[in-house]
């Protein structure tokens, strides 16, 4: 085999794809290709794509539709693309007809045989789709297979795959499969290796966390799970993505406020305020069920922080509706809100659904939102200052080459001034809190 050959992988979407994005460049790295920054010395380019919205799409594929020149250079070059945009039949289909320079797509179900699939691509010419549904196919665990990991003092480790919620908006579970949990040794092992390494962040993924371990064969709840990781002993934190509300426990509370190496954030997706909309979700709570969970994560933990994700003009939101989701900003005061235009997905129910809204209704109703969660998360963030937090420092700032950026327990961005001749990447430092924007902090470094 010949050696340099180069790969250059772009990852767009959630966590679960920029940890799935290790694991390829792991097997990548099985068959001789080391990693490149630069796509032009690339012998292998590799898109992993999202769906989740239209956004997400259009950018994945005007991005592969720069590559043409790049092949037209150099026709020995091999493009693929995998994930959940081209899990979809109608998009691989797209990829088939309007882009011919793409020489194969792998979908999301296809990690554990990737290796074979580099072997065939690489040695031949001919255009291949390896992509399998998941009507019939509940889809596999990943275990075992080789994962090149992007930082050293931070991880993601995967719990579970797939989503079996079918929240009506959403495109995941045709595109992920059915939920499926790793063994939880297999997950304490992967954990413990981390953290003797010397990692100092574990973020734990799945599409719906509090749901592990229900399909196990002998079923362990996710709050113990996170009992049996956080009894190994070190100096680091967890940290896990996503909960659906429905399914967040007590006893999951109760487990975070018991250890300190837990995360203090809860991220907790609302998606909206009515409980009209909800239902037309299928979400499964109302407004007030969720009221009481952010009661009942700041009673035992009153240093919490919660975030959340919205949606803004579900098919059929009213104005009343929208007020209501305004009402539930107010009410549970989150630290982040991450805020999303209704994006129709095709086959999903939603997008049969009639009550579309005008673009000025939406945008307007974006505007409100944005600034509301200016004022809330503000007016959160100036509560902390003059007080010391403990962070994690993440290297230079990317907006100032003169700070530092660093993320407390809580996942709040602190920046504060780079110390000279000082690499405080991937270490905990002490910041006292000067002043309080939106979205970040900024501090000094305590000695
Ligand atoms: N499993 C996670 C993440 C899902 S995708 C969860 O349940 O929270 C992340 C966010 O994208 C969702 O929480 C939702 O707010 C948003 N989203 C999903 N589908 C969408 C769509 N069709 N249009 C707009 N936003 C969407
Ligand atoms: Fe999508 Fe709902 Fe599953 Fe999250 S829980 S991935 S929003 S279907
Ligand atoms: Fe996107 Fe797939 Fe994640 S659709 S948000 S990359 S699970």
């Amino acid at each position: 085999m010949r050696s340099n050959r180069f790969v250059y992988i772009r990852t767009f979407g959630c966590q679960q794809n920029e940890a799935d994005s290790e694991t390829i460049l792991g097997i990548c790295e099985t068959r001789g290709f080391l990693p490149t920054e630069q796509m032009e010395e690339a012998d292998l380019i590799l898109f992993n794509t999202c769906a989740v919205r239209e956004h997400a799409e259009l950018k994945a594929l005007s991005t592969t539709g720069q590559l043409k020149h790049l092949k037209e250079k150099n026709p020995a070059l091999k493009i693929g693309l995998c994930g959940c945009m081209v899990q979809q039949e109608h998009r691989k289909e797209d990829v088939k007809n309007k882009y011919p320079y793409v020489d194969f797509c792998f979908g999301t179900n296809m990690m554990p045989r990737l290796g074979e699939i580099l072997d065939e691509v690489l040695s031949s010419s001919k255009r291949r789709f390896y992509i399998e549904d998941y009507k019939e196919n509940p889809g596999a665990i990943c275990e075992g297979l080789p994962v090149e990991r992007k930082f050293s003092y931070k991880a993601y480790v995967s719990i579970m795959y797939g989503c079996n919620n079918f929240c009506t908006y959403c495109i995941v579970p045709y595109v992920r499969g059915r939920e499926r949990s790793r063994e939880p040794e297999k997950i304490v092992n992967e954990v413990e290796k981390l953290i003797r390494s010397g990692c100092k962040e574990i973020t734990l993924l799945g599409q719906n966390v509090n749901s592990y371990g229900k399909d196990l064969p002998s079923p362990l709840s996710f709050a113990e799970l996170l009992d049996r990781i956080c009894q190994i002993q070190g100096d680091y934190v967890v940290k896990f993505m996503t909960s659906h509300p429905k399914d967040a426990t007590l006893a999951l509370f109760d487990v975070m406020a018991k250890y300190p190496q837990m995360e203090r954030h809860f991220h907790l997706p609302i998606q909206s305020g009515s409980d009209v909309i909800l239902k037309k979700m299928n979400r499964h709570y109302t407004a007030k069920d969720f009221f009481a969970l952010c009661d009942a994560l700041r009673e035992r933990m009153p240093e919490i922080a919660i975030t959340t994700d919205i949606i803004v003009g579900f098919p059929g939101e009213t104005e009343e509706d929208f007020r209501q989701t305004l009402a539930a900003m107010e009410q549970c005061r989150f630290d982040g809100v991450f805020s999303f235009i209704y994006s129709p997905r095709k086959g999903t129910p939603a997008a049969e659904l009639p009550g579309r809204l005008p673009e000025e209704v939406l945008k307007d109703r974006m505007a409100r939102l944005l600034e509301l969660q200016q004022k809330i998360a503000t007016e959160n963030n100036e509560k902390l200052i003059g007080k010391t937090l403990r962070a994690l420092c993440e290297g230079e700032s990317k907006t100032d080459a003169a700070f530092l950026s660093a993320r407390t327990d809580s996942g709040k961005l602190i920046h504060f001034p780079k110390p000279e001749g000082e690499d405080l990447t991937g270490q905990y430092v002490q910041i006292k809190i000067r002043e309080a924007r939106a979205i970040m902090l900024i501090g000094e470094k305590q000695k």
